[in-house]
């Protein structure tokens, strides 16, 4: 028994000082941030995640509210051998703002939400724990937007292809992308912590590489702390518009072929647009819609944009074309309602997969009706929730495409839509249903398998999914060999180490 003792006493005495839980606890209390340890009161709720599948205990959570703490923290973390990671909004899907693992040192950026527009240069300067509905009320008070994605709660940090910095949400994209493309495309400059504590900024001018780094695969380079964003005047005459049907697979199946027909022959900036795919009212039907935003002219320049589709489509059995010709209503409605982020968020218990497609070998007839078949069938029959949504990134006119592959690290520039599949347990709580990931799968594969072999198709990572094989390709495509070297440069001990970051 003694000898038992002793023997876990010695390998407690050992974790300790791998991890250096008492230094950490001084540096952090020298350096004065607040942080949250295990045992505290405040400590379920402020480890738990959006996505109930996962469940993590952090070694600590802190709050900085300078860039100065947040180097204090990334120093204390490395120097005790934690791996730290930062919390933007909290959105991830894979929980990648607690590490994906227990025992990380977690970065909450909450405190750092400040948001500033200089009139004279069109730039707003962000800090990334800012939350996306309150970036989009507060630069509408000049007359200024940028793209974003839908969701109000979503923070800056994770939305501009950092999803570990906080969640869900596009390497920036929105529905207004196809006009001013993804929200890293607009960054001007980060203010970034990197692994040695060191605070550098990173642009175009100045730490060139990890700039590029940063636009895409920033949480394992370093933890920003705020950007500078060029902004966009608010369009003049904004709408929220949405058709909806009941189809069969094979109408389905060819509705969603006239989809990309139409983005390939150049829908206009202008327009953002998603196909919705949902479970239908009985066996062998699916709930489909097209819905979007417009930001163009008044009068009949919606209608005639969305005409070419139409006309191909049975009459919807309903439409609605909402707001009040603001840019901000419209985005309002296209985010639930409500802009307003003060109250605490909801979470879920889901799981969620992407592709996305490539302009050059689009998804074939065959394919198509093979994942409306399964959609139909199987989406009918599951016990789990879901919902596939096809988002249009692509087309002659879109700014997403404009941009050299190679200008950035975010890899699938020349991509006609990002397909979303996502599902979640039927009351959103845990826990997630076993069959669902089979279900998801097969949804994916339904696409995948009846294309070549080689379609070189990708996967977006701000819809993580960490049970794939061949990650590094699917999410970091021709950059992840240039990411690998430039990961040994700016932190050749590995502080930021998470589920599909750099290696
Ligand atoms: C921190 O890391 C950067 C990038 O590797 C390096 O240039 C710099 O010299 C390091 N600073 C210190 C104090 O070690």
């Amino acid at each position: 028994m003694a000898h038992t003792i002793s023997r876990t006493l010695v390998a407690l005495a050992l974790l300790a000082a791998v991890h250096g839980q008492s230094d950490l606890k001084s540096a952090l209390e020298q350096s004065g941030v607040r942080a949250v340890y295990p045992g505290s009161g405040e400590f379920s709720s402020a480890s738990a995640s959006f996505n109930k599948r996962y469940n993590y205990q952090p070694a600590v959570i802190t709050y900085p509210t300078s860039v100065e703490q947040v180097s204090a923290i990334v120093k204390a973390g490395g120097e005790n051998n934690y791996n730290v990671i930062a919390r933007s909004g909290g959105h991830s899907y894979i929980a990648a703002g607690l590490g994906g693992k227990d025992g990380e040192v977690v970065v909450d950026m909450s405190g750092m939400a400040s948001i500033t527009y200089e009139d004279s240069t069109h730039l707003a300067t962000i800090g990334v724990g800012a939350r996306l509905g309150s970036v989009a009320s507060k630069l509408n008070q000049h007359g200024r937007a940028i793209p974003h994605g839908n969701c109000a709660y979503v923070g800056v940090g994770g939305h501009q292809g950092k999803y570990s910095m906080s969640s869900h949400s596009a390497g920036g994209f929105g529905i207004t992308s196809r006009m001013w493309g993804l929200l890293m495309d607009s960054i001007e400059e980060h203010t970034v912590v990197i692994a040695n504590g060191t605070i550098v900024t990173a642009s175009s001018s100045e730490n060139s590489d990890l700039y590029w780094a940063l636009l895409g695969a920033g949480a394992s380079f370093g933890i920003t702390t705020s950007i500078a964003v060029k902004t966009y005047p608010v369009p003049s005459y904004s709408k929220s518009w949405n058709y909806d049907w009941m189809m069969d697979a094979s109408t389905a199946a060819q509705a969603f072929v006239d989809y990309q027909s139409w983005i390939l022959d150049g829908i206009p900036q202008e327009l953002g647009v998603e196909g919705w795919f949902s479970r239908g009212d009985s066996l062998g039907q699916i709930h489909v819609q097209f819905h979007g935003m417009w930001n163009g002219p008044q009068g009949d320049a919606l209608d005639n944009a969305l005409r070419p589709l139409l006309s191909k489509l049975p009459a919807p059995r309903s439409n609605n074309i909402e707001g009040d010709g603001t840019f901000i209503d419209a985005l309002r409605l296209r985010s639930g309602g409500s802009l307003d982020t003060s109250q605490p968020d909801s979470s879920n218990t889901f799981y969620a997969k992407s592709l996305m497609t490539p302009e050059s070998e689009v998804i074939s007839p065959t394919a198509s009706l093979n994942w409306m078949n399964y959609l139909a069938n199987e989406g009918f029959a599951t016990s789990t929730g879901w919902f596939f949504q096809a988002e249009a990134y692509g087309g002659p006119n879109s700014q997403i495409n404009a941009r050299p592959v190679d200008s950035t690290a975010f890899a699938s520039r020349s991509t006609l839509l990002t397909i979303q599949l996502y599902s979640y347990s039927a009351n959103g709580q845990p826990s997630y249903p076993e069959e669902g990931y089979a279900f998801v799968d097969g949804a994916a594969a339904a696409i995948v398998d009846s294309m070549p072999s080689d379609w070189a198709y990708g996967t977006y990572l701000n819809y993580p999914d960490d049970r794939l094989d061949n990650w590094q390709q699917l999410y970091y495509g021709q950059h992840y060999e240039r990411l690998s070297e430039l990961k040994d440069v700016y932190d050749p001990s590995r502080v930021f180490v998470f589920p599909l970051g750099v290696e």
